[in-house]
């Protein structure tokens, strides 16, 4: 795995999490604000076009890594999608994701799980599409041990996949080429979903990368 890690943040913490869930909870039940679509809700919705039109059964196993309010999974079952299981470290974003999408979508199960800390034997394997908008980022930018918990959140990842399963990925901190040289030691790349691009000083670059891979 590459040796340059990211430049560590609060937002690489447990405690961060907790109080920016704690206040959207407040937000939620006083004002119906479902709180922050991370990275906008253009990229959300272009991971989430990419999806829903890609020929994929929509009973596939869906598992959404640190899921936050879920977003993701409530559009994916606007979409159709009906086998879809949320998963966050935090107990407030599960409380929050629950509030915002029980009512209309009773079905979406949710759990708590730490992608890097718990068993496997806790949220099972074989799924067809192990989702991550922004939680490889959050784990990237941990003060503690940031590349034994990619080395650790990689392997995790590729046992949670069936056979030609998909690992559908978000990053506002990596690059493309840097994600699929991250992934590349154990999964395929499938592509990359065309994010808006900037040039700058005579390069071009996203902000955001979005990218698909297959277990090999
Ligand atoms: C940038 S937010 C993205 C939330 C959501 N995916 C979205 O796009 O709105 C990162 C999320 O990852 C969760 N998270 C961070 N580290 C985690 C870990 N080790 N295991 C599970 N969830 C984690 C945080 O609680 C937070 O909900």
């Amino acid at each position: 795995m590459d040796d340059s890690e990211l430049n560590a943040s609060e937002l690489g913490t447990f405690d961060y999490w907790q109080k920016a869930y704690t206040t959207e909870i407040i937000n939620y039940d006083e004002h119906g604000d479902p709180g922050e679509v991370w990275f906008g809700e253009d990229s959300a919705q272009r991971v989430i076009d990419w999806i829903s039109t890609s020929g994929i059964d929509k009973d596939i196993s869906f598992v959404d890594l640190g899921c936050g309010n879920g977003y993701s999974l409530l559009e994916l079952a606007r979409r159709g999608f009906t086998n879809l299981i949320g998963v966050d470290y935090c107990p407030e974003a599960i409380m929050l994701a629950k509030k915002i999408t029980k009512e209309e979508f009773p079905s979406i199960k949710y759990k708590l799980f730490d992608i890097i800390k718990d068993d496997l034997s806790n949220l099972g394997t074989e799924y067809g599409i192990v989702h991550d908008k922004g939680t490889y980022d959050a784990v990237s930018l941990n003060p503690d041990n940031p590349k034994e918990n990619r080395q650790k959140y990689l392997e995790q990842v590729t046992n949670m996949l069936s056979n030609n399963g998909l690992f559908v990925i978000t990053s506002c901190n990596w690059t493309d080429q840097e994600l699929i040289q991250h992934f590349s030691e154990k999964m395929k790349l499938k592509c990359v979903i065309p994010t808006p691009q900037f040039k700058f000083g005579g390069k071009v670059g996203s902000v955001i990368s979005s990218v698909v891979f297959i277990k090999k």
